[in-house]
């Protein structure tokens, strides 16, 4: 079964004066385990697609279905928990909460959403950061680490509910060419260790030649749909 399934997908934006159509009608699907890429120019839509599959922002129109629950229609608080559920999310900035530390910051989304113990808790969040090379890093605070190492810490805290789908909007942006590459090799192993499935929107070739498929968007439509293969063997 396909993870995600988007039928005719439409988001307007209604800003008062004008509409803008960030999405115009898209048919796509997803499959469990697999790295996907949204490419396309700035202001193609790559975001909106990306926000739309988290549940952060609602369709117009059509019909999108993640995990196997239709999220077109779920009010706020439905949507809080189906992300709690079964979204990650990476961002171009990282996001990581500066007052917190490393294992703290891994350990916020299960505080969220699950009364887990501290010490179950606490041997999930090292069991993720010894994931992601950090296992001795747990007391920095993001201001000690390095750009690479901040977004290795997100990767470990989008991971850390088990989140089938985690959406990465743009994650390479802030680093540089060495790191970028360590990151999506990063990602490729935890979708074979974890079967995690990432979704990324981004203008980075070097994701482009790491991932399974490739779509890419253009003022809001699908143009090509491209097996590209690299991310199970390269
Ligand atoms: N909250 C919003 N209100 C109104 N218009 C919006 C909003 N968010 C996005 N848009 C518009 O929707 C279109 C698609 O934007 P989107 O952010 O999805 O593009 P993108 O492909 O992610 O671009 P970039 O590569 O620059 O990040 C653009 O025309 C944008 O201006
Ligand atoms: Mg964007």
């Amino acid at each position: 079964m396909s993870l995600v399934v988007a039928k005719r997908l439409v988001k307007t934006y209604d800003t008062g004066e004008v509409k803008v159509e960030a999405v115009r009608g898209v048919d796509f699907s997803i499959e469990p385990a697999s790295l996907v890429a949204f490419i396309g120019p700035s202001g193609s839509g790559k975001s909106t697609l990306l926000n739309m599959i988290g549940g952060l922002d609602s369709p117009t129109a059509g019909e999108l279905q993640v995990a196997g629950q239709e999220i077109t229609h779920l009010s706020r608080r439905d949507a809080a928990r189906f992300r709690g559920e079964h979204i990650g999310f990476v961002f171009q900035d990282f996001n990581l909460l500066p007052v917190l530390t490393v294992f703290e910051n891994v350990e916020y989304p299960l505080q969220m959403v699950q009364n887990w113990t501290k010490g179950r808790r606490k041997n999930r969040v090292q069991e993720l950061l010894a994931a992601v090379g950090m296992a001795d890093q747990g007391h920095k605070y993001p201001s000690q680490i390095s750009g690479g190492q901040k977004q290795r810490v997100a990767v470990a805290r989008a991971l850390v509910t088990n989140a089938e789908l985690v959406l990465a909007d743009e994650p390479t942006a802030n680093l540089d060419r060495e790191t970028a590459c360590r990151i999506i090799d990063l990602m490729k192993q935890m979708r074979d260790e974890f079967k995690t499935t990432f979704v990324f929107s981004t203008h980075d070739p070097r994701i482009v030649d790491n991932v399974d498929i490739t779509f890419t968007l253009e003022d809001g439509s699908l143009l090509k749909h491209e097996q590209t293969g690299g991310g199970k063997h390269g």
